[in-house]
C-alpha cells in the first residue's frame, strides 16, 4: 500500500511542537508518511496557538491557503487541532466549510479514529472532550529523536490564571505525569542517542506538587543519573514557585545546564498584581540575585508584555529599570493582547495601540543593547558545545549550543553531531557566536 502523506503545520510553542511530533508517529502506524509540504498532502493537521490574536490570525491565513489546496483536490482532509481549536473550534468548523474536524489539546490518542470517521464521509466532527488520564497516556505515543536534543512532556496545564492569558482555559488544569513513565522515557531516547532532554511544562516548577510526588528537583536529580544524558534544560519556570532548593541544584548539579526562561511580565508591582503573578519585582529581583550566587554563569531570560490594561508611563519605566538592573540575556516581549475570557478583558484603562507600539520599541532596542553585551563577552573564551546539526543559513557550517543555550556556529566535520565539542568564541553576533573548533570533549 502506498504511504497516504500526512502534512502538520505547527504554530505556537513547544507544547504543540512536540504535540505534532506524537500525532506524525501515532499517523505513521496508520500509513501516513510526514511530508514537509502541504502540496500533495493527502491530510492537513493545522496545529493551532491562540496566546496573542496575532497567532490566531496566523492560522486564519494558513487555513486559507490550505482551503485553495482543497478546491484542487476535494479528497484532501483538512484538521485544526491546538489551542485556536479548542478555544474557537465549533464556530470556525461553521464558517470554514473545508474544514473536516477539530480535535482538543488532549484527544491525540484519538486522532487516528477521527480521520477514519473523515475519510468515510461520517459528518464533520468536533472532538473537544479531553481522554481520561491524558497525561498518562502520552508514553503510549512514542516520539522517535530527530536530534541530539529532545523534548519530554512532564507536565499538562496550568493553574496559576495569569489575568492576561488563555492557556488555563484551553489546556485545562495542572497535571504531572508520573515521574515514572518520564524517566522511562528519557531512558530509551538516551539509548537512541539523545544527550540532551528539555523538559515541558508550562510551570515546571510545581511539578508534583498536586500529585505529592518527588518534585520537581527530585525529578531532575533522577534524570540526572541516567546514564548517556549529559545535558537537562527545562522550560517554562514561574517566579513564584522558583524554590531555593532548586536554585541550588543550578550550582552543584553538573548536568543542568547554566540557563533558565524565568518570564517577569513587568517590573511593577501594580501591575504584577492586576496580572495575578503572585510575585513582587522586589522577590524577582532576590530570585535572581540568588540565583546568580548559586551559578555566576547563569544566563537569565525573560518574557515582557507592554501596554497591560492600566500600564501608566511609570509602571513602564519601572520595568525598565528592572531590565537595567538585571541585564536579561534575552528577552521576549509582547505587545498585551486581549484574549476572550481572560480577566484582564474586563480591567479599565486599556493602553492605546500607538502607545503599545512605542513602549515596545523602547524595550527592544534595549534588550539589544543589553544581548550584545553579554554576547560579547563570550569573545576570545572557550566553551563545550553539543554539536545539534548544519547550520540552518550556512550548510557548510555545524551549530550547536553552549550550556547557557546560546548558539555557536562553527566549521567542521559532518560527523561530529551528537558530539561535544570545545570552540573558541572568534565574534559574537546579536542571534548566534561564531567558534572555532579546538577539541572533541566526548562522543
Ligand atoms: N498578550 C500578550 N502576551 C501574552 N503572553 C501570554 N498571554 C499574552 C497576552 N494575552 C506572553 C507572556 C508569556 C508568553 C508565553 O506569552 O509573556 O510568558
Ligand atoms: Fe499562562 Fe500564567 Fe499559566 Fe504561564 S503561568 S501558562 S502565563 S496562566
Amino acid at each position: 500500500m502506498d504511504n497516504k502523506r500526512l502534512y502538520i503545520q505547527t504554530i505556537g510553542c513547544q507544547m504543540n511542537v512536540n504535540d505534532s511530533q506524537r500525532m506524525a508517529s501515532l499517523l505513521g502506524r496508520s500509513g501516513y508518511l510526514a511530508v514537509e509540504q502541504a502540496e500533495g498532502a493527502d491530510l492537513i493537521i493545522v496545529n493551532t496557538c491562540s496566546i496573542r490574536e496575532k497567532a490566531r490570525q496566523k492560522v486564519m491565513s494558513q487555513l486559507g491557503r490550505f482551503r485553495r489546496l482543497k478546491r484542487n483536490n476535494p479528497e484532501l482532509i483538512i484538521a485544526l487541532g491546538g489551542c485556536l481549536a479548542e478555544q474557537e473550534g465549533e464556530e470556525i468548523l461553521k464558517s470554514a466549510p473545508y474544514v473536516d474536524f477539530v480535535f482538543g489539546t488532549r484527544n491525540l490518542n484519538r486522532l487516528p479514529d477521527f480521520i477514519r470517521r473523515a475519510e468515510k464521509g461520517e459528518g464533520r466532527g468536533v472532538h473537544l472532550t479531553p481522554e481520561e488520564n491524558y497525561v498518562e497516556s502520552l508514553d503510549r505515543i512514542e516520539i522517535k529523536p530527530d536530534k541530539v536534543s529532545a523534548y519530554v512532556i512532564i507536565m499538562q496545564g496550568c493553574d496559576n490564571y495569569c489575568a492576561f492569558c488563555v492557556v488555563p482555559y484551553l489546556r485545562g488544569p495542572e497535571v504531572s505525569r508520573g515521574a515514572g513513565s518520564i524517566i522511562k522515557e528519557v531512558k530509551t531516547l538516551a539509548g537512541q542517542g539523545v544527550r540532551e532532554v528539555t523538559l515541558l511544562g508550562q510551570n515546571v516548577n510545581s511539578y508534583g506538587k498536586k500529585e505529592g510526588e518527588i518534585g520537581f528537583t527530585g525529578l531532575l536529580e533522577e534524570i540526572g543519573k541516567i546514564k548517556g544524558i549529559e545535558r537537562i534544560r527545562f522550560t517554562t519556570s514561574h517566579p513564584r514557585d522558583l524554590s531555593k532548593g532548586l536554585t541550588r541544584l543550578f550550582g552543584r548539579m553538573e548536568k543542568l545546564c547554566s540557563h533558565i526562561h524565568l518570564p517577569v511580565q513587568s517590573g511593577s508591582n501594580r501591575i504584577l498584581a492586576l496580572m495575578n503573578r503572585g510575585y513582587t519585582r522586589e522577590d524577582y529581583l532576590r530570585k535572581v540575585e540568588e540565583l546568580r550566587e548559586a551559578c555566576p554563569e547563569m544566563s537569565i531570560t525573560s518574557d515582557v508584555i507592554v501596554g497591560f490594561p492600566g500600564e501608566r508611563e511609570e509602571d513602564f519605566d519601572k520595568t525598565i529599570d528592572l531590565m537595567n538592573e538585571i541585564r536579561f540575556d534575552n528577552l521576549f516581549s509582547f505587545k498585551y493582547s486581549a484574549r476572550p475570557g481572560t480577566a484582564a478583558l474586563s480591567l479599565p484603562d486599556q493602553v492605546s495601540e500607538e502607545e503599545k507600539d512605542r513602549r515596545l520599541r523602547t524595550l527592544q532596542d534595549l534588550q539589544t543593547v543589553h544581548t550584545w553585551e553579554k554576547n560579547r563577552r563570550w569573545e576570545g573564551r572557550s566553551g563545550e558545545v553539543l554539536v545539534e546539526g548544519i547550520s540552518r543559513n550556512t550548510p557548510d557550517d555545524l551549530s550547536g549550543r553552549l550550556k547557557d543555550n546560546r548558539i555557536v556556529n562553527f566549521k567542521g566535520e559532518r560527523t561530529r553531531i551528537g558530539s561535544f565539542v570545545e570552540v573558541v568564541i572568534g565574534r559574537a553576533y546579536l542571534h548566534s557566536l561564531r567558534g572555532e573548533f579546538t577539541r572533541e570533549v566526548s562522543k
